[in-house]
């Protein structure tokens, strides 16, 4: 099958590789030179386990190609998906569409013969009924179906998750968008992964409500991790104690520092516009909403706290920037809140993290930045965890207590046990335990 991918960005650039790895022919067009000529020159624009090598080996085989000429590209095409960004509106939260919509435009201008143009990206609902009214006022004689397919993926486990998904959400109005789309999925069909054909609206709408029903399971267990701190509990004991529970389920009920990402923050934020402006507001929603963003400044009180309560002049040892590991994202990372409480109070930071220093850089100010977990604890007076990097969970904490000035621990992400900690003789502070 020929399709074509509009749009590199993480949702663009995964599965157009991952369809090419189907054994489709695949060619991904974006109107950023620099980032296809990297792309064409084998390098990667973001960080992602594995994506290197399945692009490679895609491009060896010619199965997959990037270009900035989008006409050609879609004239070919068998299916068209739009995986461009949909990020916040400024001021109001909406998602804006406009590129979107600018997409839409340059395809009904491109395509040729029956085409089934995809929105992959996260739309609010009703956006493939105005890409469907846009496409005909600009071509009227165009033949042409518009498909709904959210994108579940995860970033650091974006490949497995694409072709191991657990679900592919499917929004058709038009049945001839059917087949192509069962096509386009073939290998995962032929595996019997669930294939959900809905109504167009339907599809659109179960990507944010999953969404944010993620995002309220952890803003769930942060709170209860609170209460816990405050009772004498302990919340990792709690969230195993209610996910064997199978109503509930174990996964997404690590309590932390708050979620981030291009994701979460973003769509709840969709999500609340889209109910309210319908008279059906999703009240649960909006709190989630609002207790997430308090969350992260108020991870940085904490720290402020394990240090005694005050922490100017000091210098606060922080490991890990990203907002999950596995990837150099920085999008709302509860890192930034983080840092930046702790310079208004006036600490000093240094931070290493294994792939988000570049992307740091470009969002915070007045930051030092280490080469590794050890030379960033040097001289510190409390060491933050705030992401939980594999190379973080076995550090030599008695080296690097060694080498701080003060022994204070703080770990957002429970990855220590306090007792082993405590033995070393270290201050120590987690999360809801
Ligand atoms: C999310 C969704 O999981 C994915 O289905 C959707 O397509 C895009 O948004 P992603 O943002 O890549 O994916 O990361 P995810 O692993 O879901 O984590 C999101 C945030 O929640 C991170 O900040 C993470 O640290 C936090 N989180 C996650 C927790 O604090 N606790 C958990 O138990 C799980």
């Amino acid at each position: 099958m020929r399709i074509t991918m509009i749009g590199t960005g993480y949702v663009g650039l995964v599965s157009g590789a991952c369809f090419a790895d189907f054994g489709h022919e695949v060619v991904c067009v974006d109107k950023d030179e620099r980032k296809i000529a990297m792309l064409q020159a084998g390098e990667m624009p973001i960080y992602e386990p594995g994506l290197a090598e399945l692009v490679a080996r895609n491009v060896a085989q010619k199965r997959l190609s990037f270009t900035t000429e989008l006409a050609p590209a879609v004239a070919q095409a068998e299916a068209v998906f739009i995986g461009v960004g949909t990020p916040s509106r400024r001021g109001d939260g909406h998602a804006d569409l406009t590129y979107v919509y600018a997409a839409a435009r340059e395809i009904a201008h491109a395509m040729e013969g029956f085409t089934v143009i995809v929105t992959k990206s996260t739309v609010p609902v009703g956006t493939g009924d105005e890409v469907e009214r846009i496409i005909r006022e600009e071509r009227p004689d165009a033949d042409f179906a518009v498909v709904s397919n959210p994108e579940f993926l995860r970033e650091g486990a974006a490949i497995s998750d694409f072709k191991r998904p657990d679900r592919i959400v499917i929004g058709i109005e038009d049945e001839r968008a059917r087949e192509p789309m069962i096509q386009a999925y073939r290998p995962l069909h032929l595996n019997h992964s669930p294939m959900l054909f809905t109504g167009r609206r339907t599809a659109e709408l179960t990507k944010y409500a999953g969404n944010a029903f993620l995002a309220t399971k952890i803003t769930f267990i942060n709170e209860i991790a609170d209460l816990c701190e405050k009772v004498g509990a302990n919340v990792q004991d709690v969230a195993r104690g209610i996910g064997l529970d199978n109503r509930i389920g174990s996964k997404f009920l690590h309590a932390g520092p708050g979620f981030g990402g291009s994701c979460f923050p973003k769509d709840t934020l969709a999500l609340i516009k889209t109910a309210q402006d319908n008279d059906a507001p999703i009240r649960i929603v909006e709190t989630v909403a609002a207790v997430n963003d308090t969350r992260k400044r108020a991870m940085g009180r904490k720290v402020v706290k394990a240090c005694g309560g005050d922490v100017h002049g000091k210098r606060i040892a922080i490991l890990g920037l990203t907002f999950k590991p596995n990837t150099d994202d920085m999008r709302d990372s509860p890192a930034i809140a983080i840092i930046r409480t702790l310079q208004d109070m006036g600490a000093r930071v240094t931070a290493y993290d294994p792939e988000g220093i570049e992307q740091a850089r470009q969002v915070l100010d007045d930051v030092t930045y280490a080469d590794d977990p050890y030379s960033c604890t040097e001289g510190a007076d409390a060491l933050v965890i705030v992401t939980e990097w594999d190379a973080f969970r076995a550090l030599d904490l008695g080296r690097m207590k060694a080498l701080m000035k003060a022994p204070v621990l703080v770990d957002l992400r429970n990855i220590y046990r306090a007792d082993d900690v405590a033995a070393l003789g270290f201050s120590y502070t987690s999360v809801g335990r």
